[in-house]
């Protein structure tokens, strides 16, 4: 095999070890650490998760539907923060390693 094929298989075996590997922590640092912060501090941008009961005691699947689904609007639960949830930040997969992510990880 060519060095340039050789390459091209490494690209690809990494491409497939992202999306089969990606756990919620590097999920999370990607897509949701600059409003909620690195740790889950929260920022003024985003609410806290570290020691959230809507997480530490939550249900998963509403935990999962807030993250693909998004929040705003009426549904605003932190009227004081001036931004929205997003909505279509994850796929249903990466939604729920986040979500385990959340509940367990985040909060040890
Ligand atoms: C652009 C900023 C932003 C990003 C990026 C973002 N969020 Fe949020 N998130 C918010 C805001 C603002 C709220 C609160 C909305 C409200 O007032 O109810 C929220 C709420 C939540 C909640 C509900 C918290 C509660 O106490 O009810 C969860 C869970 C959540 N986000 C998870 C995530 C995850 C997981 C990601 C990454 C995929 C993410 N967020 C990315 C801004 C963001």
């Amino acid at each position: 095999m060519g060095l340039k094929k050789m390459a091209l298989v490494g690209v690809l075996l990494g491409m497939t070890g992202i999306a089969w590997g990606a756990d919620g922590a590097a999920l999370y640092a990607a897509k949701c650490a600059s409003c909620h912060g690195g740790k889950g501090e929260g920022s003024v941008m985003g609410p806290p998760h570290k020691g959230n009961p809507f997480l530490t005691q939550g249900n998963p699947i509403e935990i999962k539907k807030v993250i693909m689904e998004g929040r705003s609007g009426e549904a605003k639960k932190y009227p004081k923060l001036p931004g929205d949830m997003p909505k279509g930040l994850a796929t249903s997969a990466e939604a729920d390693d986040l979500a385990k992510f959340l509940q367990g990880d985040l909060q040890k």
